[in-house]
């Protein structure tokens, strides 16, 4: 196992936008009278936009220019979050953890569905820190597609078994595994198909991830 690059998913594991994003659809769920739970926004991680609301609505049916201005009106909501960002919000652990991987000569790349990613990555003062961004804007297919992870890899110049996803989402876990990709999955959504689970990276250190990765897989 040769690994050469960690590629990682931003909402929910890079810093806690995750969070921002469920206020975000509660907000616009309970405007509407549609039942929403942090359950169901566990199914929401990683997927896009328009397929969020699909799920939040379990089948509703809606037209698409109201489904539109939803769309609008919870991004809206969720952006008004942003601007609370300060570099104080990226996760525990996780500058430390990327600190050490560059310090062993591992590339760093960022692969999110989000429109807004480079937005949080500026106001997290992270935005300088990776070599390739992959975000809602670089390829068609959406998580659970492996695409943008891969697009992420081929800017990064390493072939999907030299790299690592990090993922809280069962989407991007998906994503990751069909892409043929090393998998960490973090966090409380159900991330237990990956290759090595954890509930955050506060006191993982790359050295031993690396091993458990190399133990758990091929
Ligand atoms: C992902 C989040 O990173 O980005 C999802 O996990 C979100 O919850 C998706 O729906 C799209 O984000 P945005 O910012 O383009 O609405
Ligand atoms: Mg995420």
């Amino acid at each position: 196992m040769d690994i050469k690059a960690f590629i990682f998913d931003l909402d929910g594991v890079i810093t806690d936008t995750a969070e921002f994003h469920f206020q975000a659809w509660k907000r616009l769920a309970d405007e509407e009278g549609v039942p929403f739970d942090r359950a169901d926004n566990n199914q929401l991680r990683g997927v896009s936009r328009r397929e969020s609301l699909n799920r939040l609505l379990k089948g509703r049916p809606i037209d698409e220019p109201t489904a539109e201005v939803w769309l609008e009106r919870k991004n809206t909501y969720y952006r008004d979050y942003l601007r609370t960002i300060t570099p104080d919000y990226v996760l525990p652990g996780v500058r430390r953890f990327l600190d050490e991987a560059q310090r062993i000569g591992l590339k760093l790349g960022i692969g999110s569905a989000s429109k807004n990613a480079r937005e949080v990555l500026e106001r997290l003062d992270m935005i300088d820190r990776f070599g390739a961004i992959g975000d809602g804007y670089v390829v068609t297919n959406t998580k659970p597609a492996p695409d943008l992870f891969v697009w992420v890899a081929g800017r990064l110049g390493v072939t999907v078994s030299e790299a690592v996803v990090f993922e809280d989402a069962e989407a991007g876990v998906a994503a990751a595994l069909h892409g043929g990709f090393h998998v960490v999955g973090l966090g409380p959504a159900d991330v237990s198909r990956a290759h090595v689970a954890l509930p955050d990276l506060a006191d993982v250190r790359v050295t031993d991830l690396l091993a458990a990765l190399r133990q758990a897989k091929v």
